[in-house]
């Protein structure tokens, strides 16, 4: 016999509503948020550490995701060229992960790549099965151009690197 189907709780008023999360570009307010989500994430992934004075420089590339007044997550779109951007400093809160968060913030953020005309975005992860998710593959990392490693040389896996590199065309 089976069973009888149980009651959505979310009808029945058992649990509240999950609070759908608002894409927005970064404003100033933003900075100390996104500053705690990417030094969390640093200590633990291969997220590059981001100190205030450069995220309020590059604020204009960041795209944060805001639920009940909380940023749970953020991430950079970094143009390299007029057809090609990297997405960089990609976080969600560690109590918010596995909810789609961070697939959904991928797709805001390529949303923004399309508007302003770009061709190309990669990303370089230890992690590419999420990217492939979302439209990305893997490429060889020689075809992306020689500035993409300036930052790598900062990096204490820069000799033992892990990541790499996937791409998805617009
Ligand atoms: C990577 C990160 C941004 C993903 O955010 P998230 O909100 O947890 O991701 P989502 O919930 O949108 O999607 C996760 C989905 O990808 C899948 N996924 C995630 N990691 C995966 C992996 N290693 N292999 C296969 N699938 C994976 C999950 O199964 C999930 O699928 P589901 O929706 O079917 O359950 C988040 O885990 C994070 O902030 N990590 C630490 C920072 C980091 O490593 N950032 C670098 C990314 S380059």
């Amino acid at each position: 016999m089976s069973e009888a189907p149980q009651p959505d709780p979310v009808a029945t008023g058992q649990i509240e509503p999950r609070a759908t999360i608002r894409f927005r570009p970064a404003t100033v307010e933003d900075i100390d948020a996104i500053h705690g989500l990417i030094d969390e994430a640093s200590r633990t992934t291969t997220v590059l550490p981001r100190k205030r004075e450069n995220i309020c420089e590059k604020l204009r590339d960041f795209l944060v995701g805001e639920r009940d007044g909380r940023i749970i997550a953020c991430g950079a779109l970094a143009l390299f060229s007029p057809v090609l951007a990297e997405i960089r400093s990609l976080v969600v809160a560690p109590d918010c992960r596995g909810q789609g968060a961070g697939v959904q913030l991928v797709g805001a953020l390529l949303a923004e790549a399309r508007r302003i005309g770009l061709h190309r975005v990669f990303a370089l992860t230890d992690n590419p099965p999420f990217f492939e998710r979302s439209g990305f593959r893997i490429v060889d990392k020689h075809t992306l151009p020689q500035k993409v490693w300036t930052d790598c040389i900062n990096c204490p896996l820069y000799l033992s690197c892990t990541e790499e590199a996937v791409e998805i065309r617009l």
